[in-house]
């Protein structure tokens, strides 16, 4: 039985793999987001004999995520740092939204656009509240308007009102990263700069921030230039991906789906690695397959109507799950627990991982084998039940030719948000 539903999410036009939809027209500037053009950026150090970044051509669609991905030292961070000139460049230009950075002031220019690093770049010895007001404070904000924009990016980025007035050392590494996010969002700014944001934290975290940070971006659109070694998070959180080698040398821009399906040349290859089949989990989300369904059973109900259910030959998953009122997952019911006349109140079997249909199925696969579960229980926005997704779906997925010749669009992007930012508000 096949149950993936090729259907569901066909490319559409102007739609981008893992993105938000994209712009109508290709103005220079929609919205609160700009474009980014490199022409022939060039950067030379000292007297380098070669250019770290020799003659960059690129250019970033306002309201997209561009990726640059590749080796250390091939010029990522130089290439990202001329945009706001805390590197100038040697020779060629950069312009955002049509203008070129160089007409700029450096440090107005640095104000003006967001930038997340890896490391906790927040002011130890200011609360939060000032920590996100740095810009805002710089420029000459009154308190009314500091105090209303600071209460906004906390709800922004997800975190509680009352951290406020903490400071950095009381928050943990995740909700540090959140009000980096939220400093670097201060003033609106039309291009965010992330240099590895979320480079040092461990996998969990990070894939929650990530997610985070896309659920935030859906909304927002900036343009993002966003620096990784990984190659899994470029597939992840890219509409578009620059995979560069030594000198800034760009191999192949593209979308995720394109570089998977058709690595423009055996460096790509190799960067993107042998598990393409795997890779391409990340394309998709939960809710674009066709899940299984488990018989549901509620507290109270007769036993006897359930493992009839479970007798039937159409039911995919071998266990009914407990669910409440709301059809919200409680746990999963053993035969020892169908035993009795009624179903009971609690199941004997623990739930296990819970998945949302806007999950990406990598990190679905991730939970799975992270939670020794066969079978995780897929739920919407109000936490009902929508399907069961299990190891063998996708299993399935993986083996059939569509995960091998197909393009999956990956829907709307959910989720995350971030790192450390680091604005210059020094100069
Ligand atoms: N301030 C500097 N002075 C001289 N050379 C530099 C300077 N900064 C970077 N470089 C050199 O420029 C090249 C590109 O460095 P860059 O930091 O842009 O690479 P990267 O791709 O960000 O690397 P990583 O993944 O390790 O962060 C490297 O060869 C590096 O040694
Ligand atoms: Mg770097």
């Amino acid at each position: 039985m096949s149950k993936i539903n090729n259907g569901v999410n066909p490319t559409r036009e102007g739609y981008r793999v893992g993105s938000v939809p994209a712009p109508e027209a290709s103005e220079q500037t929609r919205g609160g987001a700009s474009s980014v053009s490199f022409q022939g950026a060039t950067k030379r150090y000292g007297n380098a004999t070669a250019p770290a970044v020799d003659h960059l051509d690129l250019e970033v669609e306002a309201g997209e995520i561009c990726v640059l991905v590749g080796p250390s030292g091939c010029g990522k961070t130089t290439s990202m740092r001329m945009v706001n000139r805390m590197i100038d460049l040697t020779e060629g230009d950069i312009q955002i939204g049509g203008e070129s950075v160089m007409r700029k002031d450096g440090a107005k220019l640095r104000r003006e656009i967001g930038y997340v690093i890896q490391q906790v770049g927040l002011f130890p010895h200011r609360t939060i509240a000032q920590n996100i007001a740095t810009v805002p404070q710089l420029l000459g904000w009154d308190k009314a308007r500091i105090r209303e924009r600071t209460t906004e990016l906390l709800d922004l980025v997800g975190l509680e009102p009352e951290l406020a007035g903490r400071y950095p050392v009381q928050l943990s590494g995740g909700q540090q990263q959140r009000v980096g996010v939220a400093r670097a969002l201060a003033v609106d700014p039309p291009v965010m700069l992330m240099d590895e944001p979320f480079g040092a934290i461990d996998p969990i975290a990070r894939e929650r921030l990530q997610n985070e940070f896309l659920r935030l971006q859906a909304n927002i659109r900036k343009t993002v230039i966003f620096v990784t070694h990984d190659i899994d998070e470029a597939i992840k959180m890219g509409d578009r991906i620059a995979i560069m080698k030594q000198h800034g040398r760009v191999e192949q821009y593209a979308t995720p789906a394109e570089i998977l399906m058709a690595p423009a040349n055996e460096f790509v290859e190799d960067f993107v690695g042998a598990d393409r089949a795997l890779k391409r989990l990340s394309l998709l989300r939960v809710g674009d397959i066709n899940l299984w369904r488990a018989p549901n059973a509620r507290p109270g109900q007769s036993s006897a109507e359930v493992r009839a259910e479970l007798a039937h030959p159409d039911v995919e998953v071998p266990y009914a799950l407990l669910v409440d009122e709301r059809e919200r997952p409680l746990g999963w019911l053993t035969p020892r627990d169908l035993a009795g006349d009624t179903v009971p109140a609690t199941a004997d079997s623990p739930l296990g991982p819970v998945l949302e249909t806007g999950d990406v199925m990598r990190d679905a696969l991730a939970d799975l084998l992270q939670g020794e579960s066969m079978y995780a229980p897929v739920v919407d926005h109000d936490g009902g039940i929508t399907g069961i997704l299990s190891i063998e779906i996708i299993s399935e997925f993986l083996a059939s030719p569509e995960a091998k010749t197909d393009e999956h669009s990956a829907v709307e992007r959910p989720l995350g948000t971030d790192r450390e930012t680091e604005i210059r508000a020094d100069e």
